[in-house]
């Protein structure tokens, strides 16, 4: 078989630490089934900026373009945070990564591990089954929209929303391809009855719905589905949504798991796909060894899957999945006065259990 080749982008605050865990437990996965992976490593967010002034430097996105697959951490720092005056912020490097690379579709599965219903500040019996994926639009909407930024005299800001039919089109098709693999239903949240560009995903997306009629599909508002996601999350099997609905909802439904350092997601659309948790540089755990990697670990799992190599993204998530039963969790899915594991040894007891030595 020919080299896979992986570009790890680590990023900031606990981006390294928990990429170091994804790493073992590829490289436990390439041993075991003679993978030959070479990766190569480059720089984003703060520590890019930090280095070269620039938060997605050319040569990181080369080496995105040359990879078969990127394997991304996350971004973000408290000095460009707490300075609202900071002209270059590694947010821009995220964004700039995502556009250049036209990864127009962002995928992020939603499951409850039935060994933490009761870890979830949710009821049991509300979770119990929620199975699903929000379809998140990447590269427009607000988070890029021109005209954006401030008055010169500091006493107004404005952003743009902007959605044009193709970039409606090409999501909302994913999505309902996504939706045919899966329980054939549907639901695209938006804010219809006050945006203008609401309502053009609405005209788009039943167009769309007309070519799959085996597909049960629905509309809801953004704040009428941020409610649903906590009281009734198991009507939901495929969401499509605007890029900034998307994020919010995504960060809200971490909660059925338990945690948000659990979900993974996918970003695919023109060129290299990139494969990384949903959440951010969690600052105040970084240098700790308290992060939770799974999250991580489940985009490394979804980057093999893209592969075509779907046997071992089940063989990775089902070693996850084992160490979640045996209570082998980092302190933000432990119970009070449990034992709680640390980053380190999460991707170690990963690795062992696909090792099969299962002796966590
Ligand atoms: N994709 C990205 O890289 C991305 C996404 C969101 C935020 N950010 C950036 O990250 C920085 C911090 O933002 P934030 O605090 O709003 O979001 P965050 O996702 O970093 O953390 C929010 C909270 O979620 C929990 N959490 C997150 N990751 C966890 C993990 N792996 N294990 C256990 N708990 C975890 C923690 O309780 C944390 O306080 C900011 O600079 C922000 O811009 C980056």
């Amino acid at each position: 078989m020919n080299t896979l080749n992986i570009a790890l982008l680590a990023g900031d605050g606990i981006g390294p630490e928990i990429m170091n865990q994804a790493v073992k437990v590829v490289d436990a996965i390439a041993n075991k089934h003679k993978l030959s992976i070479q990766y190569s490593t480059a720089l984003v967010g703060a520590t890019a900026i930090d280095k070269t002034g620039q938060p997605y430097p050319e040569e990181t996105h080369q080496t995105c373009m040359k990879a078969d697959a990127v394997l991304f951490g996350a971004i973000g720092h408290p000095k460009f945070d707490n300075d609202p005056n900071a002209k270059v912020r590694p947010e821009q490097g995220l964004l700039a990564m995502r556009k250049k690379l036209g990864l127009f579709a962002n995928v992020r599965p939603v499951s409850v591990y039935a060994s933490l219903l009761d870890r979830s500040p949710l009821k049991r019996e509300r979770i119990e089954g929620a199975d699903f994926v929000v379809v998140r639009e990447l590269t427009g909407g607000i988070y890029f929209g021109q005209p954006r930024g401030r008055s010169e005299d500091g006493t107004k800001a404005f952003d743009t929303c902007v959605y044009e039919v193709y970039e409606i089109e090409r999501i909302v098709k994913y999505a309902f391809e996504t939706a045919m693999q899966r329980d054939k239903k549907l639901c695209m949240v938006d804010k219809a009855n006050v945006l203008a560009t609401s309502r053009l995903w609405r005209s788009v997306t039943d167009r769309i719905a007309e070519e799959y009629p085996e597909v049960v599909y629905s509309k809801m508002f953004v704040d009428n589905a941020a409610m649903q996601l906590i009281v009734n999350p198991t009507q939901f099997d495929v969401i499509v949504t605007g890029n900034m609905f998307g994020d919010i909802l995504t960060d809200e439904a971490s909660v059925l798991g338990g945690s948000l350092g659990l979900l993974p997601s996918s970003s695919v659309g023109k060129h290299t796909a990139i494969f990384e948790p949903i959440h951010g540089s969690y600052p105040q755990a970084t240098g700790k060894n308290i992060a939770n990697p799974m999250g991580m670990i489940l985009s490394a799992a979804m980057l093999f899957d893209h592969l075509q190599m779907t046997a071992i993204g089940t063989e990775i998530r089902n070693a996850v999945e084992h160490c979640i039963n045996k209570g082998v969790v980092t302190e933000d899915l432990a119970k009070p006065n449990e034992k709680t594991y640390t980053t380190t040894e999460i991707g170690d007891a990963v690795t062992q259990v696909i090792n099969s030595s299962i002796l966590i």
